[in-house]
């Protein structure tokens, strides 16, 4: 890599942990931007202009509007997340923009945080931390906070990609529970074997059949509110929602009327259509557990998935391939 102003420029929309800055700081010239300046698009454009490469967070929109620009820059996108949803990979392409994602090295963690989220609800954990605090701890009365055991129970995974299959496995190893999914292109007779895995013909019946219904399909317009109230309603009413994909996939109005009328038992969501936004309906309510975007929020995966986007920018400003090109 050069040493000297021959650097290539890179943005980052907010700063990494301190092991990838140091990666990145040593090879580039790196500027970050300030985290209280919103990311307007006059702003992004203005970055296109004097910038070789923009790394935004997953949820940061890269949207035509800022892509297609007369004068820019950048060539390429190291898009800090395995959905790359907020970029408009179609503008990008139309623009000669190359643009990379971080596959592989946040499916255990995501999967963690899917599982968390399952035994959360299911056990109605915060409801029943609200009561300690609130010193409504009910000694000697059997039946109070009651949850539902998963041993046996079946899990509906729509989609079934890498983080599905990893939240299937450790579902059936550690919870001991039955795996369905419903996908549109069908997993491999070996894959299903493994996993012990059912496949439901639409979204329909796995939604019929699911005591846990987890989303893992990708975010953007095809999913777009694919869980609505016709699909909360095929529900059983002692099921529950998990959603650490994308907060569009789901209606999350219908969600809470969904909740509140007992439609279903409960919601596990670490994702939101508008985050930071939270739809007002969904807060406080005991069955809902809302969580902040956190499914690979861990300390050696965030670590990873900068790792993840340096190697994409080493090897493209290399004049390589970038090994998780998506566009
Ligand atoms: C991803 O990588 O897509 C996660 O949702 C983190 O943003």
């Amino acid at each position: 890599m050069p040493s000297s102003a021959g650097r290539p420029k890179i943005w980052m929309t907010r700063r990494w942990l301190e092991p990838v800055m140091a990666r990145l700081e040593a090879d580039y010239d790196v500027t970050v931007h300030p985290a209280d300046v919103p990311l307007t698009p006059e702003v992004m454009q203005a970055r296109m202009r004097l910038f070789d490469a923009l790394c935004p967070a997953a949820s940061d929109p890269v949207t035509a509007e800022t892509l297609l620009i007369p004068d820019a820059r950048v060539r390429m996108i190291g898009n800090f997340g395995v959905g790359y949803d907020k970029v408009d990979t179609a503008a990008a392409k139309t623009a000669g923009i190359v643009v990379t994602n971080t596959p592989d090295v946040l499916t255990d963690t995501t999967a963690e945080l899917a599982l968390l989220l399952i035994l959360m609800v299911s056990r109605r954990a915060q409801e029943a931390q609200r009561r300690l605090h609130a010193g409504l701890w009910a000694e000697g009365q059997l039946g109070v906070v009651l949850g539902h055991s998963l041993a046996g129970k079946t899990l509906g995974l729509v989609g079934f990609g890498r983080i599905a299959r990893v939240t299937a496995q450790k579902a059936r190893d550690a919870l001991g529970m039955k795996i369905a999914y419903f996908s549109r292109t069908r997993a491999a007779p070996e894959v299903e074997a493994e996993l012990g895995a059912t496949y439901a013909e639409s979204l329909e019946v796995l939604a019929g059949m699911a005591d846990v219904l987890s989303l893992h399909t990708p975010g953007g317009a095809d999913t777009r509110h694919l869980i609505d109230e016709r699909i909360l309603r095929l529900m059983k009413p002692s099921a529950y929602l998990i959603n650490t994909a994308r907060g569009s996939v789901v209606d999350e109005k219908a969600v809470a009327r969904a909740l509140r009328d007992g439609v279903i038992a409960g919601a596990g969501l670490d994702v939101f259509e508008n985050e930071p936004k939270i739809e007002p309906d969904l807060m406080g309510l005991d069955n809902a557990v809302l969580l902040p975007h956190m499914g690979s929020a861990t300390f050696e995966t965030r670590v990873a998935m900068g790792m993840r986007v340096a190697d994409n920018l080493d090897a493209f400003f290399a004049g390589r391939e970038p090994p998780d090109r998506v566009a």
